[in-house]
């Protein structure tokens, strides 16, 4: 019997303004509720995915319910899981008009087909008979207008800064029979051209083996063109402890002036966490106790318990 672990996040940016206060309490009760299910027996896989679940409903991330609009106007989400004990990987790529985008992902874990994109993504809606549910909310939307009064100037949306929210979203779970399961689900980075695919639906953004699982956030094309979480998890599979994968990859990433974060997790319990941004946005339970990691100084910065 393993003590199970448990780490999730609510994305990585550039400042959040205030706030800290009210996001701790969002993840804390999240992570409350899916340990009490690790606790109780669940498995890794369900565990990660009631907790993305819970996440993508809350309207304060970027992932289901509070997406990002993207350059124009529509909300295109992606999700994926990586169950480490079966090596499984499947995803869904800017699917619409869905409530949570994880329960896709799921369900595609069962499928001969395991990543779908868009118009796939709504044929499977259509077949699973999914209630149509439109996951905008006022502050993303006049986030959107503000940003078309300025002829869409900025790169991307305030996925990290209050009051418009914070970011994409991921859970790494350890079960009490040793199982490593990851899952990551996000609206994208906003104001994006058409068709812009986002590393949390690759394995560049949300990878998992038997030894190790990683669930990244931050700008996608910085973690794709890392590849950081099978990078992580490879680099333990090859005999380096998580703590020394942590940190020698945010250190490459460093040095490439990258802005992101991860959250980690090894089969012997080790939970970990990495940040080239300014925050990362993430909260855990080791077995006797909750901690975060919002409080962490700038620059590039590792950590395990
Ligand atoms: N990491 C989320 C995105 O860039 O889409």
């Amino acid at each position: 019997m393993v003590q199970p672990k448990l780490i999730i996040h609510g994305g990585a940016g550039s400042s959040l303004k205030g706030g800290k206060d009210a996001v701790r309490k969002s993840l804390f009760k999240v992570v409350e509720e899916v340990y009490a299910l690790l606790c109780s027996g669940a498995s890794a896989k369900d565990a990660v995915v009631k907790g993305a679940q819970l996440l993508e409903d809350d309207p304060r991330f970027n992932a289901g319910t509070g997406s990002v609009l993207q350059s124009d106007g529509h909300i295109r989400m992606s999700a994926s899981l990586m169950d480490g004990f079966a090596q499984q990987f499947s995803g869904v790529i800017n699917v619409s008009r869905v409530q949570n985008p994880i329960l896709l992902a799921e369900f595609l874990q069962s499928s001969p087909d395991r990543v779908l994109s868009d118009f796939g993504s709504a044929e499977l809606l259509r077949e699973l008979s999914v209630p149509v549910y439109d996951p905008l909310t006022e502050q993303r939307l006049k986030e959107w207008i503000d940003e078309r009064n300025h002829n869409f100037s900025r790169e991307m949306a305030n996925v990290v800064a209050e009051p418009a929210g914070t970011g994409t979203i991921g859970v790494v779970a350890l079960d009490s029979e040793g199982r490593i399961c990851a899952g990551t689900s996000t609206g994208g980075k906003g104001f994006e051209r058409i068709g812009r695919v986002s590393d949390s639906a690759m394995p560049a953004g949300n990878y998992a083996s038997a030894k190790a699982g990683v669930s990244c956030t931050g700008i996608g094309e910085h973690i794709i063109d890392e590849c950081l979480a099978p990078r992580i998890v490879i680099r333990v599979g090859d005999g380096l402890s998580l703590a020394e994968a942590m940190e020698r990859s945010f250190t490459e990433a460093g040095n490439n002036n990258r802005d992101f974060g991860a959250i980690a997790l090894d089969n012997s319990g080790t939970i970990g966490w990495g940040k080239t941004s300014e925050v990362l946005l993430a909260a855990y339970h080791t077995g006797s106790e909750m901690g975060d990691t919002l409080e962490l100084p700038d620059g590039v910065i590792t950590g395990c318990r």
